[in-house]
């Protein structure tokens, strides 16, 4: 008999309680997740994935300093009713993004910054015995299939610990959760180790883990017992490393599609442009200005 876990993942955590201290001062009182690429915020982007890959249930992690990401997520009656007086129709139907239904949405408070896995594991009891995806919004990925909805995809026929997957240069890996590689198949990397930010020299390999990821509850119980590590942070990498060494199912999933950095300056500037060279009504200034700026 195949050994094929079908299920279906319909809840997904968003952990937004980091410090964001690459983007002081602004981060002192713009959470990182409100900074926008042209004119949507990155949660925005986070949220667009999460819908297309079928999540019912946004669960954020927050912190103090977060409340202008709740209210992103509120109605705005008043708003709503003067563009509907202007007849502003294109502007009101960006707004309907924005709008989550009662109860699609819950905020779990992470009291101290102590990690990735210390954030994720704040949302246990409303996990309960189900997979969930963990999408972490500074990763804004443009891709035709939207990343998590590939991983869904791959998920429903092979179940297991999913990460998405990425290789890096070698001065990179000591920036990123690393993946121990036993086998590959298409897309699907078999793993049976990972390594939190190691130095090169000791990377299992090139394959970084980035900000997406379909975890089975089993993790929780990982994340419970873990102590603080790399950084002195409780890391979600520790977590499904254990798994891995323990047995579980583990793969890095080689997704399609263009990963920006945007926790970083220089990945939020290249995402900023990329962006806004894709859009139409921005495309042909923009070029305009970057050729006289080449050429100055
Ligand atoms: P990062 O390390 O990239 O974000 O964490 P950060 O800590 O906010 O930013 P820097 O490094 O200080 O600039 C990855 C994700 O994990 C969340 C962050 O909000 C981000 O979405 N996170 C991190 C938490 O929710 N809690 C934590 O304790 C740490």
């Amino acid at each position: 008999m195949r050994d094929i876990v079908k299920r279906k993942v319909t809840k997904a955590i968003f952990p937004v309680a980091g410090l964001g201290t690459r983007f002081l001062p602004a981060t002192k009182s713009i959470p990182k997740e409100i900074m926008t690429l042209v004119d949507r915020p990155l949660i925005q982007y986070a949220i667009d994935e999460a819908r297309a890959a079928g999540i019912k249930e946004f669960i954020f992690v927050t912190a103090k300093g977060k409340s202008a990401l709740e209210d992103y997520f509120d109605s705005a009656p008043e708003l709503e009713k003067t563009l509907r007086k202007k007849g502003k129709t294109d502007l009101l139907r960006e707004l309907r993004a924005t709008d989550m239904d009662s109860g699609a949405i819950a905020y779990i408070r992470q009291r101290e910054a102590l990690g990735l896995g210390h954030a994720v594991w704040c949302a246990r009891r409303l996990i309960s015995n189900e997979p969930f995806a963990v999408i972490l919004p500074d990763d804004v990925i443009a891709a035709e299939k939207p990343c998590l909805q590939q991983m869904v995809e791959q998920y429903a026929e092979t179940g297991g610990n999913m990460v998405a997957a990425t290789k890096v240069a070698p001065e990179e890996v000591s920036a990123y959760g690393i993946l121990s590689v036993t086998g590959s198949k298409d897309k699907l990397l078999t793993v049976d180790d990972m390594a939190e930010k190691p130095s090169v020299e000791d990377a299992p390999s090139r394959h970084a883990a980035i900000g997406r990821y379909i975890l089975e509850p089993a993790i929780m119980n990982r994340l419970k017992d873990l102590k603080q590590g790399s950084g002195d942070e409780v890391q979600l990498t520790d977590a499904i490393a254990q798994e891995a060494r323990n047995g579980g199912k583990v793969y890095g999933y080689c997704f399609e599609g263009q990963r920006y950095d945007c926790g970083s300056k220089a990945g939020y500037l290249k995402a900023t442009v990329a962006f806004a060279l894709a859009r139409d009504d921005l495309k042909d200034e923009l070029t305009d200005f970057l050729k006289q700026l080449r050429f100055s």
